[in-house]
């Protein structure tokens, strides 16, 4: 086996990790806006050379809570898949159904979280920050796909996490650091998810044809690319926050755009499709859809 996940290690580590949302982000509790939010491997607004340091700054902050925004909204997906998931066995194995079960607990944890968040974001920042949706609008767009799919597209986000925040936020010292430990608490509960997400990958393409396989990868593709068209509006919308925030129109608006359009495309797509134990998955289920998310994955490095 490629690897050695099993349903009561998993849930045992998770019990053990669990924190309550009051050690995270207390309701009252109001965010540093003199930081930036996000790691500049994933913002990319440092590099924004026409923006000056508070510009840049601001739009980082625009781009971290549309990051838990975006993440409260895929975890609302994620929690019908579970549960649909979970459903047909629930008097099979004991641990499965726990693990399954908790996992979805914690995912329901996570949306209330950021809900927090985006609530303390709110009532710090000086301007309406708008989000693409309605959440169930695209929660039912990614769900109407294969299960295959839709686990495939989950199993990238999950091993996404543990990317971002061990290569980007565990040993960064620029960020503010109310907004690490959130991020570090998402990612101690995320990294039984993946491995939970790895043994719900392998049994939904048991049994499954090269050409079954072949079609949910189409369908990963699908999914893939009506996100991306998301991220798209979603970049736009950020950089009209920016100008409502400065109060003015920035210079080389449509670059501006195009350049966190791709930042967003690495964020939360390119970032997980590279991930080592997401291509380890997908190349034991079938290398010809290995070698089809590696041609991908430059478009949205
Ligand atoms: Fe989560
Ligand atoms: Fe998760």
């Amino acid at each position: 086996m490629y690897h050695d996940f099993n349903y009561e290690a998993t849930l045992a580590s998770s019990l053990r990790a669990q924190w309550q949302l009051d050690d995270v982000l207390r309701e009252d509790q109001d965010l540093d806006f003199s930081r930036n939010f996000l790691p500049e491997s994933l913002a990319r607004t440092a590099q924004l050379t026409g923006l000056n340091a508070f510009e840049q700054k601001t739009l980082n902050q625009i781009a971290a809570h549309e990051y838990l925004v975006m993440f409260a909204v895929v975890e609302e997906f994620i929690l019908p898949f579970l549960l649909d998931h979970a459903r047909p066995h629930l008097l099979d194995d004991d641990w499965r159904v726990r693990a399954l079960l908790n996992f979805a607990s914690e995912e329901a944890k996570h949306i209330h979280l950021f809900k927090r968040f985006h609530a303390a974001f709110v009532r710090g920042f000086p301007v309406e920050c708008q989000m693409i949706g309605p959440s169930e609008a695209i929660g039912a767009e990614i769900l109407r796909h294969d299960p295959l799919a839709v686990g495939l597209v989950i199993l990238m986000i999950e091993w996404m996490t543990q990317q971002h925040y061990l290569g980007s936020i565990k040993d960064n010292g620029d960020i503010d650091p109310l907004f690490k430990s959130l991020m570090r608490n998402h990612w101690i509960e995320e990294s039984q998810h993946a491995k939970l997400d790895t043994l719900i990958v392998d049994a939904l393409a048991e049994g499954r044809s090269e050409a079954e396989i072949d079609k949910a990868v189409d369908e990963v593709f699908e999914i893939a690319t009506f996100l991306d068209g998301g991220l798209k509006s979603q970049a736009e919308f950020n950089v009209e926050a920016l100008e409502r925030a400065i109060n003015q129109t920035v210079l080389n608006r449509e670059e501006i755009i195009a350049q966190q359009h791709q930042a967003a495309r690495w964020t939360y797509i390119g970032s997980g499709l590279v991930h080592e134990r997401f291509k380890a998955t997908v190349e034991n289920i079938s290398p010809k859809a290995a070698a089809r998310f590696a041609e991908a994955a430059p478009i949205f490095a």
